[in-house]
């Protein structure tokens, strides 16, 4: 099952995409937090990804594609794999389509998670993230077991420099003008699906197994 993830800043991408990956035990390729990683680390790659990152600005294409296109040729993604984050442009996905050509292969699913902006600035400020594994938690509507440590890993949980009011929304404007335009993207593929991303996570995940089923 070749499943991407579709949805504004903030709309829960990464909280379901880590419980579907869970559930169907398939690869989680998150470009943000590949980035963050690298961030982390000091690599060539983070230090250029953060200058765009710190601005709510998109990561340059040619900085982005090849890392996805090799990532999925691995030998894990052989049944399938759920891609968040990516694409975020028309040549991302255009990119995503050409590469999975060569392999004899097609997405599956593109499932929007839609959610109003009005409610995504909530949202952020609430966030608190797991540098480590990627896990995501909100203080108040999905707070780890113990304040402040990941209830996976027992690592530190963070506030993510770019959840900062400013510069979400800037966010949200790069995606309303760059992203959004992926939804006809797949609905013309005929593979776009989607669900009500103001719901309790738990029905956001029974719908789209749903879907996936
Ligand atoms: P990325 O890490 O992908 O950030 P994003 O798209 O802005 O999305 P988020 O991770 O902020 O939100 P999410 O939808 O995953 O929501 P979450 O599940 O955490 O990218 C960061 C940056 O990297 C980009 O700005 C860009 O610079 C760069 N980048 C990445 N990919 C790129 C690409 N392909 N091309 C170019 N640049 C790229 O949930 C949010 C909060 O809400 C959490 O606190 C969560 O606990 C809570 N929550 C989730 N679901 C619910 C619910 N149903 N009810 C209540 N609260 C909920
Ligand atoms: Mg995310």
């Amino acid at each position: 099952m070749k499943i991407i993830m579709l949805g504004a800043p903030g709309a829960g991408k990464g909280t379901q995409a880590k419980k579907i990956a869970e559930k169907y035990g398939i690869p989680h390729i998150s470009t943000g937090d590949i980035f963050r990683a690298n961030i982390k680390n000091e690599t060539e790659l983070g230090k250029k990804a953060k200058e765009y990152m710190d601005q709510g600005l998109l990561v340059p294409d040619e900085l982005t594609c090849d890392l996805v296109t090799d990532r999925i040729k691995n030998d894990d993604c052989k049944n399938g794999f759920i891609l968040d984050g990516f694409p975020r442009t028309i040549p991302q996905a255009e990119a995503l389509t050409k590469a999975l050509e060569k392999m004899g292969q097609k997405m599956d699913f593109a499932i929007d998670v839609d959610v109003p902006d009005s409610a995504i600035i909530e949202r952020m400020s609430g966030r608190r993230a797991c540098l480590k594994c990627g896990a995501t938690y909100h203080i108040v509507t999905i707070p780890p077991k113990q304040e402040g440590i990941c209830d996976n890993c027992g690592a530190e949980l963070v506030q993510r420099d770019d959840d900062k009011p400013e510069t979400v929304q800037k966010r949200l404007t790069v995606y309303h003008d760059q992203t959004q335009p992926l939804i006809d993207y797949y609905k013309n593929e005929g593979i776009l699906k989607t669900v009500d991303g103001t719901k309790d996570f738990e029905d956001v995940f029974t719908a789209i197994t749903e879907i996936l089923s």
